[in-house]
């Protein structure tokens, strides 16, 4: 590949306007980065606002040999939308329509630039319900949550980013512009392009425009939180609350460690001396949301909770909230860089994997704060440290791998919902199968034949 040429930038300037594409050093700084804090700069940087322009772009990158690089908000965690190997930046911020909300056939059809949280809020207030809700929801968009199948914290009831999407167009890198799936609630005309499209991050095709399915809104929602004194006694109850046959939608956890950094970072009046702490919700109707709430604070009281206390006014729900989302930043209180993992077991091991958690952060002496969607068994591991600190890191490294290999013993996989990138292309060998792993190779080598498309990701 080539680096992206004088004569090649002035074609991308006459495809999307002058002041639609920049090589300026102040620009390409701020497009060089995701929410890993790794970053490369970009050769270019450009803001197309229709599927034509990115179809032009992506021909021209065939054409002239330069690589393009997808991206939506850049809040990936593992590197997905960063150029590590310069190229343009193909920025989706100008495609922000709504286009149609569908309430007679609860489909909405939305461009990829739509903030996923704007998206929320736009059907709710038709009285529909979109349930994927990644925890960057507040800035990430709906065309990076398809590219990475984001998952979130009502998951274990309501499912992923894959399990809403009908059908989408997308720019493949030859610069075909290709319409998958339908705008039904079934079809199964074909190979499932669309499934093969989400979770792709960004190697198979630019996605421009999506078909969602939605659900009627939950008449109301229960928020509770429950205190423990040990993290594996909160792990115990996790695992009874999914056997209960009660079907909440959201199971939380935060460990001793997010518990004091958030409330540090925030003062929310979390329990800063618990060793775990459960944040729980049940929707549905109201009658129905009272009974669940009343069996789970007696189980979470049965497994051993010291205190169960449910949000009673929507500013005590979003405080909540607010603190859940700021695990993430607040973490950084613990050490300059993040080592940021987002493993599942099934959720009958959750007691297993949180007794290897405590022994990895014994037996490494790493600073290691643990979180995340207890109720799908998705953890999120976090080892703060300084990666200047060659030993650090290197004890970091085999701490991770040893997690890793633990995980898949347990029947697990090493990414729930932040997808593979650059971070976790090393470890792909160890779970998928090298039969498996050459068909994805194939497939890659079919939709993008040129090598154009956010090359150095997934793939090692
Ligand atoms: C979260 C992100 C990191 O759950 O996935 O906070
Ligand atoms: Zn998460």
């Amino acid at each position: 590949m080539m680096p992206l040429s004088k004569s090649a930038f002035k074609k991308l300037r006459n495809i999307v306007g002058k002041p639609n594409c920049s090589r300026d050093k102040e620009d390409l700084v701020c497009y060089a980065y995701d929410a890993t804090a790794l970053s490369h700069l970009p050769d270019a940087v450009i803001f197309p606002k229709n599927v034509e322009e990115v179809s032009a772009i992506l021909q021209l990158a065939g054409d002239e040999g330069f690589f393009v690089i997808p991206r939506g908000a850049g809040s990936g965690l593992t590197g997905g939308s960063i150029a590590i190997n310069g190229g343009l930046i193909l920025v989706m911020s100008r495609f922000t329509r709504i286009i149609k909300i569908d309430k007679d056939n609860l489909v909405a059809y939305v461009e990829a630039g739509v903030v996923t949280g704007n998206f929320h809020a736009a059907v709710e207030k038709e009285g529909l319900f979109y349930p994927p809700d990644p925890a960057s929801s507040g800035f990430s968009t709906l065309g990076g949550n398809l590219a990475e199948c984001a998952g979130g914290p009502r998951a274990v009831k309501y499912g992923v980013t894959r399990d809403y999407v009908l059908g989408l167009e997308a720019v493949i890198p030859t610069g075909e512009i290709i319409h998958t799936g339908v705008q039904t609630v079934k079809g199964v005309v074909g190979y499932d392009l669309t499934r093969l499209m989400i979770g792709s991050e960004g190697t198979l095709g630019i996605i421009t425009r999506m078909n969602l399915r939605l659900l009627p809104l939950p008449e109301t929602v229960g928020t509770m939180i429950a205190v423990f004194d040990e993290m594996e006694t909160a792990a115990v109850t996790v695992s009874e609350i999914i056997k209960s046959g009660i079907v909440p939608r959201t199971v939380e956890y935060m460990d001793q460690a997010s518990i004091q950094c958030v409330e540090n970072y925030l003062k929310a009046g979390l329990p800063v001396n618990a060793g775990a702490l459960l944040l729980l919700e049940v929707d549905g109707r109201v009658d129905e949301v009272n009974v669940a709430m009343d069996r789970l604070k007696s189980l979470c009281i049965q497994q051993g909770a010291t205190k169960v206390e449910s949000a009673e006014t929507p500013e005590a729900v979003s405080l909540l909230w607010m603190a859940r989302k700021s695990i993430n930043p607040a973490l950084f209180q613990l050490g300059p860089h993040k080592i940021n993992e987002d493993i599942v077991v099934p959720r009958s091991k959750i007691p297993d994997m949180v007794k290897k958690i405590k022994i990895l952060k014994d037996k490494s002496g790493l600073n290691i704060a643990s979180y995340g969607h207890a109720g799908d068994g998705n953890i999120h591991v976090n080892i703060m440290l300084n990666k200047q600190d060659e030993a650090a890191l290197k004890n970091a490294n085999e701490t991770i791998e040893e997690l890793f290999d633990y995980t898949l013993a347990l029947g697990g996989t090493i990414s729930g919902e932040h997808g593979v990138g650059m971070t976790k292309a090393p470890y792909v060998g160890k779970e998928i199968g090298s039969v498996e792993l050459n068909l994805m190779k194939e497939i890659k080598a079919i939709f993008d034949p040129k090598g154009v498309l956010n090359p150095g990701k997934i793939f090692s």
